[in-house]
């Protein structure tokens, strides 16, 4: 099993370029099987998440060329069926975002359940009711979403409450759909603006992507594109993050500073220096963070995928802070890791944390149970004093790029190494000493 072994207390110095967006990346893929023209996509980020939805297309029968480390090349016009049930579709989230596809392009579709990080019961009955409310009937049987529809009719749907999956999956669907379908209260997140952008780089008429209220003409036919993904705003604020927990200075090169607000303000809300440029920003640290109150919330309000990142640094914060998960019900376990580290936080009701600051973190044998909670152990670990190993790194994997080097660059004491590889821990520990 691979883990990463970290010796902390090292500021991280330097400068680190962001890869394109998970989030969008899995949007837009799906959404290229759409049409039977060629695709081509850029800034592609080379995580796990991605490359097994790469294999679900091929799977489908598309054809997929990696011409690159982030340039793909996506052909649908074999697809030879519209259902998917392999363990690939269980494994991620992303892959529900093929009914919404399938269904616009052909009417059908049945895809397995998605699998995806446990961090809440992480229902889709707002994707069923608006796949419903086009005129498909959906029904959950054997494990798989099955939707079919004689046709797709445009529709007018109010979600009761916003979900950035649910956004996108029916606005697939919809952008193919007979006639206009208005989405409310639609989600308002920086990927869902993505895939909108593509899909109407492909044909579509979308409009209102980024406000709550998204206008969709459906067209009868999509085209092929070139397209490059944003810049992924969860990497580069675990970076912006990871500075300032280990007091540091650091230039996140290649990032849309609008999409960091939130980030920026807790940062300098903490005692941080946050600087931004027209597609940087730089992190500068020189203290134990102030204390805060932190509520993760949708866009543009506190993104929950940064909560553990912010739990992690209050945890060294000279002071008492509360943050409150509002999103996930379950996006507190890596907290029972951060205690054997020395961190003093106490979940109460599932979703408040009360942290009080400790002066400083010691190195454990921590485990990852998520992405995001994963990622907060290795920033946890590059604070500590001492060597921490974080184990399961395979979660990490599904969302950062080259996570271990980019560190490593930054001035990172880090290497990746397997548990039985002692010679190597050994070396790692000769060479950080
Ligand atoms: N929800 C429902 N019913 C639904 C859909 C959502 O009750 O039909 C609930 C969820 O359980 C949650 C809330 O609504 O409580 C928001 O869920 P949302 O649909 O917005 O999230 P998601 O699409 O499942 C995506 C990202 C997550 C990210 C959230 C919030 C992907 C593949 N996943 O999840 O990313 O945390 O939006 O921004 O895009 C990650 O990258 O590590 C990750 C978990």
């Amino acid at each position: 099993m691979e883990q990463y072994i970290i010796k902390g207390g090292r500021p991280l110095r330097g400068e680190v370029s962001i890869s394109g967006y998970k989030n969008a990346a899995l949007g837009i893929i799906a959404a290229a099987i759409m049409t039977d023209e060629t695709v081509k996509i850029e800034n592609v980020p080379d995580i796990s998440d991605i490359e097994i939805l790469l294999n679900v297309l091929e799977e489908l029968g598309a054809k997929v060329d990696r011409i690159g480390k982030h340039t793909i090349r996506i052909n649908a016009s074999r697809i030879n069926t519209t259902k998917a049930d392999s363990d690939n579709v269980r494994k991620i989230r992303g892959s529900y975002y093929l009914v919404g596809a399938l269904l616009g392009k052909y009417n059908k579709a049945q895809i397995a359940l998605p699998g995806g990080c446990n961090i809440g019961s992480r229902p889709i009955d707002r994707h069923i009711k608006g796949f419903d409310a086009l005129g498909s009937e959906v029904k959950i049987e054997h494990g798989l979403i099955c939707a079919k529809a004689e046709k797709l009719i445009g529709a007018s749907i109010y979600f009761d409450e916003s979900s950035v999956g649910a956004t996108i999956n029916v606005m697939l669907a919809a952008s193919m759909a007979e006639g206009q379908t208005t989405l409310e209260n639609a989600a308002k997140e920086p990927h869902v603006v993505d895939v909108a952008n593509f899909l109407n780089s492909m044909g579509a008429n979308i409009k209102g992507a980024g406000t709550d209220v998204i206008r969709i003409k459906g067209v009868s036919k999509l085209h092929g594109s070139e397209y490059s993904i944003i810049p992924d705003q969860i990497e580069a604020g675990t970076f912006m993050f990871a500075a300032a927990a280990s007091m540091g200075d650091v230039l996140i090169k290649n990032v849309i500073p609008k999409h960091l607000e939130a980030f920026t303000a807790k940062l300098l809300e903490v005692g941080v220096n946050v600087e931004e440029y027209d597609d940087a920003v730089r992190v500068i640290a020189g203290n134990r963070p102030g204390s805060a109150h932190v509520k993760t919330l949708a866009y543009p309000g506190f993104l929950t995928d940064m909560q553990p990142l912010m739990t992690t640094l209050l945890s060294l914060s000279n002071g008492t802070s509360i943050v409150t998960e509002s999103i996930f019900e379950n996006r507190f376990k890596f907290v029972d890791e951060l205690t054997k580290m020395g961190a003093s936080i106490k979940v109460v009701e599932s979703n408040t944390a009360i942290i009080t600051g400790v002066e400083r973190l010691t190195g454990a044998i921590v485990s990852a149970s998520d992405l995001r909670g994963g990622a907060a152990l290795v920033m946890a670990g590059i604070m500590a004093e001492g060597y921490t190993i974080v184990e399961n790194v395979e979660f990490i994997e599904r969302g950062y790029e080259d996570f271990e080097n980019k560190m490593q660059k930054l001035g990172a004491a880090m290497a990746k190494v397997d548990s039985n590889d002692l010679k190597a821990i050994k070396k790692f520990k000769l060479k950080v000493s």
